[in-house]
């Protein structure tokens, strides 16, 4: 009661610098990695449960993989904002939501051998090799294959491939695959995809024309080889381009 009466005593802007002070005392006892750890809480919470995602092993993996590691220094302070970030090339590292839902839709397993089109950063392919078997992952810009290679070793992710080279080909030496995941967009789901997937597999991809909105598809593959796509919702991607020959 006594000590009520004393905070009242302090008066609004009394009371704002004690809290400052307390914020700014507690603060510094926090590591860069608590605060790292803090803010990936939230982004869990506010972007990724808020909308929905409710896979523990997906909500697990967003909460513990380390996503400003994996962008460039300069964007570190924003890596856990609700947003896509720029990671060089033109390119850039999908918004944490994103991963999270495609990661979901694609309903990985520790059985499964993954191929991911579009490297970029390697946020998706650590994310994925948390929760399958292998992943190879093709990215045709070999500046961030590298970049993103540096990265995954550092966090002692072992099993991801990755390659520099144009994904409309797949990785057909190493076909066929349970899942694919494609983080560009082509205007149609390129053929050689389609057959790399094994019976019984999953392709998670924005598919379409426009620079703005293309449809995130869901195909699955039946274990007689027919295909079944459907529309999920619109969303942005950067063009699944070609290799220039
Ligand atoms: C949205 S970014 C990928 C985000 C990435 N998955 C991540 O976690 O950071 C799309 C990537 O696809 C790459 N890309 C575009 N066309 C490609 C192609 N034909 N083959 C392979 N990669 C391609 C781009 O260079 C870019 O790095």
């Amino acid at each position: 009661m006594a000590l009520v009466a004393r905070t009242n005593g302090l008066g609004y802007h009394g009371r704002m610098k004690r809290l400052i002070f307390l914020a700014a005392f507690f603060g510094l006892f926090l590591t860069a990695d608590d605060r790292d750890e803090a803010e990936r809480e939230r982004m869990v919470h506010d972007q990724i449960e808020a909308r929905g995602i409710a896979r523990p092993d997906v909500l697990r993996v967003l909460h513990s993989t380390p996503r400003h590691l994996f962008v460039p220094t300069l964007q570190q302070a924003q890596a856990y904002q609700d947003r896509a970030l720029p990671i060089g090339f033109g390119q850039t590292i999908s918004q944490p939501y994103i991963v999270a839902l495609m990661t979901e839709l694609l309903e990985p397993s520790k059985r499964h051998k993954v191929l991911e089109i579009g490297t970029g950063s390697g946020y998706q392919a650590a994310v994925l090799a948390a929760l399958s078997g292998h992943v190879f992952t093709i990215e045709i810009v070999p500046e961030l294959s590298v970049s993103a290679g540096v990265v995954l070793k550092r966090l002692g992710v072992r099993n991801v491939t990755l390659r520099s080279g144009d994904g409309y080909e797949g990785w057909p030496e190493e076909a066929p695959f349970d899942r694919i995941i494609l983080t560009a967009a082509p205007r149609k789901i390129p053929s050689a995809l389609l057959s790399q997937l094994r019976p019984g597999g999953k392709l998670v991809a924005p598919v379409g024309n426009s620079a703005f909105a293309q449809d995130l598809t869901i195909v699955d593959k039946m274990a007689d080889g027919r295909i079944k796509k459907r529309s999920v919702m619109p969303v942005t991607f950067v063009p699944m381009v070609r290799k220039k020959h």
